[in-house]
């Protein structure tokens, strides 16, 4: 039986090679008189800030740049921005970066109009007005920020990772222009493909899912798996980085109406504690929470598996929903995802914490199975064994 559901897309989608030159016609249209660019330090020395600020000056636009933010973005760094962005007038923000800069760009819009502390904002539906106009241009293909609804904000006091779940925060429009993508590392290449990839699976997996999620996520599944492996290993392959901006934009649309599940509780959990790198920590346990989550619906399972490139014939459907989990974890080794054994600061003796914190996700309830404290833990140790 169709269940009810809702699907929402309240941001405009500007998609194309060389559409950054458009941006001042944007702001413009968002009557945008002086503009904060919110970015990284990394994004700021690869040149795509200098790119964009040319871009605004030709226009005679005014801008300020914020650029303190760090991957796992802080509480602080976003009221440190807001009280900028506030003495400067500040009327069109700009995320320019992964989704870090994005997601604190949302926050201080809902700053700027809420006022108080970020902490107050944590939630579902609490905000009462419109957030500042925002414009989020991705320079990685994997967060799916620029189409999202949400803002994941790490607390600073309880290294937790706090959300924002509002349709007001969606971006008023999303640039994506895959040129600015050429540049990336292959390691960043990877570890947002594999987020993007991540989205993808858990969009169509989770409790959520519904026919149009379905649809968005199947496409987004296999437009990643084709193009993921060449990005990485040919950056400069321009129809690979269009496929894959496309592709993590697709699966945003899809997880920002479904929800993710499991990996991502655990990931977050990972990130807030460690700062792991959210693709690295969410490509290091899909394998596991895959497996886990077959006996939840052995088809859709399989389904994913065969986009995974599985070869069905004679095959049962658990046989090849089992053989994905192994796909998944080649798919990591080809891309050079590290192992969690690798990363030094992870310690097993966090990972009963881990577990609390991944049971407390505002998305665990999505997990199509149920997945207890214990169960938690019991995926970390695998993850960690890599068994
Ligand atoms: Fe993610």
């Amino acid at each position: 039986m169709l269940k009810t559901f809702t699907f929402n897309l309240p941001t405009r989608i500007e998609f194309g090679n060389g559409q950054i030159k458009n941006l001042g016609g944007y702001v413009r249209e968002l009557n945008g008189t002086k503009i904060m660019i919110l970015t990284d330090k990394g994004i700021r020395a690869s040149g795509i800030v200098n790119k964009v600020t040319d871009i605004l000056e030709q226009k005679e636009i005014n801008y300020i740049i914020y650029d303190n933010i760090k991957p796992n973005p802080r509480d602080q760094d976003c009221m440190e921005a807001y009280f900028l962005a506030q003495k400067e007038h500040v009327d069109v923000l700009i995320g320019l970066g992964g989704g870090s800069s994005m997601d604190t760009a949302k926050a201080v819009g809902v700053l700027l109009t809420h006022g108080g502390n970020i902490s107050d904002w944590y939630g579902l539906n609490i905000l009462i007005q419109p957030i500042t106009p925002l414009i989020c241009i991705p320079t990685t293909a994997g967060t799916g920020s620029e189409i999202t609804f949400f803002s994941v904000i790490t607390d600073t006091s309880t290294k937790l990772k706090m959300n924002i779940l509002d349709y007001r925060v969606a971006p008023k429009i999303a640039l994506l222009d895959p040129e600015l993508t050429l540049t990336l590392p292959p390691a960043i290449t990877a570890s947002t493909g594999m987020d993007a990839l991540t989205h993808a699976i858990e969009a169509y997996t989770c409790n959520l899912s519904e026919p149009i999620t379905d649809a968005l996520a199947l496409y987004a599944i296999d437009v990643i798996i084709k193009n993921l492996s060449e990005a990485v290993n040919n950056g400069g392959n321009l129809e690979a980085r269009r496929n894959m901006l496309a592709g993590s934009l697709i699966a945003g649309i899809a997880f920002g109406n479904s929800d993710v599940g499991g990996v991502h509780c655990m990931a977050e959990a990972l990130g807030g504690l460690y700062d792991t790198p959210h693709g690295v920590a969410n490509s290091m346990l899909l394998p596991y929470v895959f497996e886990y989550n077959i006996p939840s619906n052995v088809e859709k399972h399989a389904m994913v598996a065969k986009l995974l490139g599985v070869l069905p014939i004679g095959k049962t459907n658990e046989e090849i929903a089992n053989e994905g989990v192994i796909k998944l974890r080649e798919l990591a080794n080809e891309v050079g995802i590290p192992k969690m054994k690798d990363l030094q600061n992870i310690k097993v003796e966090d990972f009963n914490y881990l577990a609390e914190g991944a049971t407390q996700n505002v998305s665990a309830s999505s997990n199509p199975r149920i997945t207890t404290k214990e169960d938690y833990f019991e995926l970390f140790i695998k993850a960690y064994e890599g068994k």
